[in-house]
């Protein structure tokens, strides 16, 4: 079973994001599955980078859509994508370091940071996005 299940309850009814909310779903499952295998601190700067670099991408075109349709929350979710990928890049930091270990803190810290964010903040925009014909 993965770490992180995807549910219906994470989706936010526009298929282009739900992709990207799996993808990243996925590599938080990545990195738990490397940690179950006892290779967490040798993959965990790796599948860091991954996570780090796909949550820029995925921020970026969230950004993109509410830019292009005038999102009126659009500073405060700025603010918070800002936020979250200083945190991921803090880990990042941490595991360049060398002394990292990816044990249950560390995973529900990423689980929260995702979920939290996926069913508190983009679900503020689905409504919004949908009725912009977003798909
Ligand atoms: Fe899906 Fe606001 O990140």
């Amino acid at each position: 079973m993965a770490f992180i299940e995807w549910s219906d309850t994470y989706s936010v009814g526009i298929r282009s994001i739900d992709n990207e909310h799996r993808r990243l779903v996925g590599l938080v499952n990545k990195l738990h599955d490397a940690s179950l295998q006892g290779q967490g601190s040798a993959t965990a700067p790796v599948v860091l980078n991954e996570l780090a670099s796909y949550t820029v991408s995925h921020f970026a075109h969230e950004e993109r859509l509410f830019d292009q349709h005038g999102y009126p929350d659009t500073p405060n979710h700025k603010r918070a994508h800002s936020d979250l990928v200083k945190q991921v890049q803090d880990l990042q930091e941490k595991a360049k370091a060398g002394n990292f270990t990816v044990g249950m803190e560390v995973m529900n810290f990423l689980k929260n940071w995702l979920v939290q964010h996926i069913q508190g903040t983009d679900f503020k925009y689905r409504d919004f996005l949908i009725s912009k014909g977003v798909i």
